[in-house]
């Protein structure tokens, strides 16, 4: 029996470094696997035809197989029964000596699933198995050399007593028949050479939908959603997204599905969101199951996305693997921006791009100003987990549509097919995927490569002018881009900016000679200058258009000139730019105020050019309303060199209350306008609808008037479906007196306690509530039969919530929200080390804090350090953001 890492201070785990890469000593050909389940005690017999890898060089060295917490009962070699002497057990696997160049390895082994809260490797969940092996869970499981350059072919048999009918495994079902003793067995062939981390495995009594779905050539394909029976009325939205997902890669791609049959299981306990093992992808719940009288307009978009993300991995992951977990962002950064263009494609555009937008940077920029920060292709971990970061998702997607935008949608084409011809069933680099863009269009992306290898976010700072005598108009683009972790200085980036030129009346101005509007321009040096002649006028610049690349740009922009843009740029993201730039300006101005104890005041342009939105009939729906939304408190802090908590709280309410009493009337008139009934559809424009008048709606309440919440109150009753309950619900907690609230809270909880995700929903906005969020409500929330600390779900909704959504309660002036964080990590490091790892991050940016604040984060965080025996995942991240 292995045990688990445990970081004592003596003994430190250990970095991994790309730069150690070597190939496999032996491969794997064929993996045959025997489950025979059972809560505590899981038999797992593997029988692996091992082979000597030609490309490791002479010699058999001894063969390393990787173990974690198994319990081993035998080892056969070539049919022999080795003794316990033939072979060494190490702390975290198993090392056997060779004498043939190829052998039958059968080895037997133990695991518990029921004692596994880790959630990686086989366990239970509501009482049904499954698994979670990337990204090395496999290692959890049986012995076996768990890494993704080594790709076999998997058979499958699962034996288990009939009260888990449902037995699934990947690829094809070959037979299955029933034992004496009662006990049933599938057996599962998958035809597709794949690592282990893609291996998968189910065991419960589920029920499911099914559909089909015929590819392009004309091949039949069974598509089943499982799920308890309890959630089968909530597999619609997940199937019709998965065959438009389908009919999407033929398309875009022009790539087929290659099985007979494509599974989804959705799962309650589950680390991540969902995962993409070969032909049966496990889903968290939250990520697949919805019903318009209990899911949200974003969680119908979120699980349409995610389905798009794990179906897409079908080719960008698992036909082509990634060949060492350095290049993670290969798979998860082509995939990410795939799925994204998937949701662009089947929905509105625009508001895709300022969602994904808005994500990246808050949350992954600050991520790649912190003390984590890393390249979207690592040069070293301790703990691979870690590093399922925004930087490799996020950044990575915006890597691959940088390519994208400099090839162009055919160019990227070409040299998507050929990186799946020529890699296809192989195991490769990010270098193979820039190197095949590189040669299907005969150029060269040299420079371009510095963003695989170089973390932090780019710096653009733009100046102009212009000549009057011979209408030359200038741009001036310096780039730099901030020291990182062990990178101190940074060669420059080769980086596409999208921009036009506004005139005087708000046309767009012709650039060159061929005639065209907009145009993107090619960085490469740290400053480069960039000329448009024959204009008849200065004209304004629309920069950096549709986010064309990720970088913070800076030029000076009049308040002015930001609503001019807000009106007329034909560019749709830079319009809501444009509305974030002038809040923001707004805010900062607020926040030097406040600290000098100033009366605070609010522009009257700001509060007009709200008006003006507000009541502009002919703006997209959808555009109004993303404009109406002050930029967040954490984008607020991200765009600040030093955060004050504080500062940014009062100003921002400061802000929101003035433009909620100022335009109450407009606000009120418009949600009314809005507030229609029609049946429910999670359409583009339908959710803009409700999303502009649950927009409304939380303006009104602010005012925190009777008439307001009475408005609200009606809008909780008769609500048909749930974004709109849940959006009357967000602001009764958080505008509504305790006497109105606290009834109002019960009976929704008791009207869905049976839902888990109408649950979850309920935990998580009460836990974000400014004012009901405080830490003894949300110790509350801990002990209500609706939570349980083994689920992450509830972890996310609750702790997680209060951590990363509710700025106001969490940066408490007294810490106390730090101290609370540092408790529940500790505590929830014995149970899953991945969940407390990332629960962490809300207290490791510190040193980003002004006044006591970072001091008090400091010491929650040291406290943690000093607890001792930390998980290999909570070490990292800890240890890293105290240096
Ligand atoms: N391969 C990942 C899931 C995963 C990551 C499992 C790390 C275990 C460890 C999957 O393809 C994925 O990226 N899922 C995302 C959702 C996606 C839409 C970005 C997730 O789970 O958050
Ligand atoms: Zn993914």
């Amino acid at each position: 029996m292995t045990e688990g890492v445990s970081i004592m201070k003596d003994s430190q785990p250990k970095t991994i470094y790309l730069k150690d890469y070597q190939v496999p000593d032996y491969l794997v050909d064929a993996t045959d696997l025997h489950f025979e389940l059972e809560p505590k005690a899981t038999l797992v017999k593997s029988r692996l035809n091992i082979r000597r890898n030609p490309q490791a060089g002479a010699g058999l060295p001894p063969l390393v197989l990787d173990g974690v917490e198994l319990e081993l009962l035998s080892v056969s070699l070539d049919g022999v029964l080795l003794s316990t002497s033939d072979y060494q057990v190490l702390p975290e696997g198993l090392s056997i000596p060779v004498e043939k160049p190829e052998f039958l390895l059968e080895i037997r082994n133990r695991i518990n699933p029921e004692e596994n809260t880790s959630l990686e490797g086989l366990y239970l969940s509501n009482g049904m198995y499954c698994t979670q092996c990337e990204a090395e869970g496999f290692r959890k499981i049986t012995f076996y050399p768990d890494r993704p350059d080594v790709m076999s072919k998997f058979t499958t048999t699962i034996v288990a007593p009939m009260d888990h009918p449902v037995l699934l495994s990947n690829g094809n079902e070959v037979e299955r028949g029933r034992y004496e003793d009662g006990r049933q067995f599938v057996t599962w062939e998958d035809p597709f050479a794949k690592p282990a981390y893609l291996f998968a495995l189910v065991g419960g009594d589920l029920e499911h939908v099914e559909d089909s779905f015929t590819t392009a050539s004309g091949r039949k394909v069974k598509l089943q959603i499982f799920t308890e029976a309890k959630n089968i009325g909530k597999c619609d939205h997940a199937m019709r997204s998965l065959k438009n997902a389908m009919r999407w890669d033929e398309e875009t791609y022009g790539k087929e599905y290659d099985l007979d049959i494509f599974m989804i299981v959705a799962v309650d306990h589950f680390n991540m969101g969902a995962m993409e093992n070969k032909g049966l992808n496990i889903f968290n719940s939250a990520c697949v199951l919805a019903s318009p009288e209990t899911a949200t307009d974003s969680a119908f978009q979120r699980i349409e996305s995610i389905v798009g993300h794990e179906y897409f991995h079908n080719w960008s992951g698992n036909r082509v693997t990634c060949r060492d977990w350095f290049q993670l962002s290969l798979k998860e950064g082509f995939t990410v921006f795939r799925d994204a263009e998937f949701s662009a494609d089947l929905n509105s555009r625009a508001v895709k791009r300022i969602e994904d937008v808005s994500l990246l940077r808050t949350t992954q920029f600050a991520e790649d100003a912190g003390p984590m920060a890393h390249p979207i292709r690592p040069d070293s971990y301790i703990e691979i987990s870690n590093f399922y970061t925004l930087t490799i998702y996020e950044k990575g997607a915006e890597v691959v549509r940088m390519i994208h935008t400099l090839l162009g949608a055919e160019g990227f084409r070409k040299g998507s097919d050929l990186y799946f011809q020529q890699h296809d069933g192989c195991a490769v680099t990010c270098e193979d995927f820039v190197k095949a863009m590189e040669d299907a269009n005969k150029v060269e992306l040299k420079q371009f490569r510095n963003w695989y290898s170089q973390a932090g976010t780019p710096i653009l700072d733009v100046t102009d002018s212009f000549n009057e005598t011979d209408g030359t108009y200038s741009l001036t683009i310096r780039q730099s881009c901030p020291s990182s972790p062990g990178q101190e200085e940074k060669l420059p980036f080769h980086l596409p900016i999208r921009i036009g030129l506004l005139g005087a009346d708000g046309a767009e101005l012709v650039l060159n000679e061929q005639g065209d509007t907009e145009t993107v321009l090619q960085l490469t040096e740290d400053e480069q200058s960039f000329e448009f002649s024959g204009l008849a006028e200065k004209p304004l610049p629309s920069l950096l258009r549709g986010f064309s690349a990720p970088v913070k740009i800076r030029y000076n922009y009049s308040n002015e000139q930001l609503q001019f843009l807000m009106r007329k740029d034909k560019d749709t993201f830079n319009r809501w730019d444009a509305s974030q730039r002038l809040a923001l300006n707004a805010l900062c101005e607020l926040q030097v105020a406040f600290r000098k104890g100033e009366e605070l005041q609010v522009q009257p342009s700001l509060i007009s050019a709200f008006k003006e939105v507000l009541e502009d009939v002919d703006l997209d729906l959808a555009l109004v309303a993303e404009i109406l939304q002050l930029p967040s408190e954490q984008f607020i802090a991200e765009e600040s060199s030093s955060i004050d908590a504080e500062a940014i709280i009062v100003a921002r309410e400061f802000v929101k209350k003035v433009i909620a009493g100022e335009l109450f009337d407009e606000f009120r008139k418009r949600y009314l306008e809005l507030n229609t009934t029609k049946p429910y559809s999670p359409n583009a424009l339908d959710i803009a609808q409700r999303r502009l008048k649950n927009t409304c709606l939380s303006y009104i309440c602010i005012t925190e008037t009777e008439e307001a919440l009475d408005i609200a109150q009606v809008q909780f009753e008769s609500a048909s479906n749930m974004t709109d309950s849940a959006a009357a619900l967000a602001v009764i907690i958080n505008h509504a007196p305790e006497d109105r609230a606290g009834g109002l809270i019960e009976q929704f909880y008791e009207r869905w306690k049976t839902d888990t995700q109408v649950v979850e929903l309920w935990l998580g906005q009460q836990s974000c509530s400014p004012k009901r969020g405080t830490l003894e409500n949300i110790r509350a929330l801990m002990d209500h039969p609706a939570f349980e600390m083994k689920n992450p779900n509830k972890v996310r909704s609750v702790i997680g919530g209060f951590a990363n959504r509710n700025f106001k309660q969490f940066h408490k002036s007294d810490g106390s929200g730090f101290e609370f964080v540092a408790d529940q990590v500790l505590a929830l490091d014995k149970l899953n080390p991945q969940i407390s790892a990332r629960l962490v991050i809300p207290i490791t940016r510190w040193k980003k804090y002004s006044g006591s604040l970072g001091e008090k984060m400091k010491v929650a965080l040291q406290r943690v350090a000093d607890s001792g025996d930390l998980s290999k995942d909570l070490f990292e991240v800890v240890s890293k953001s105290l240096i």
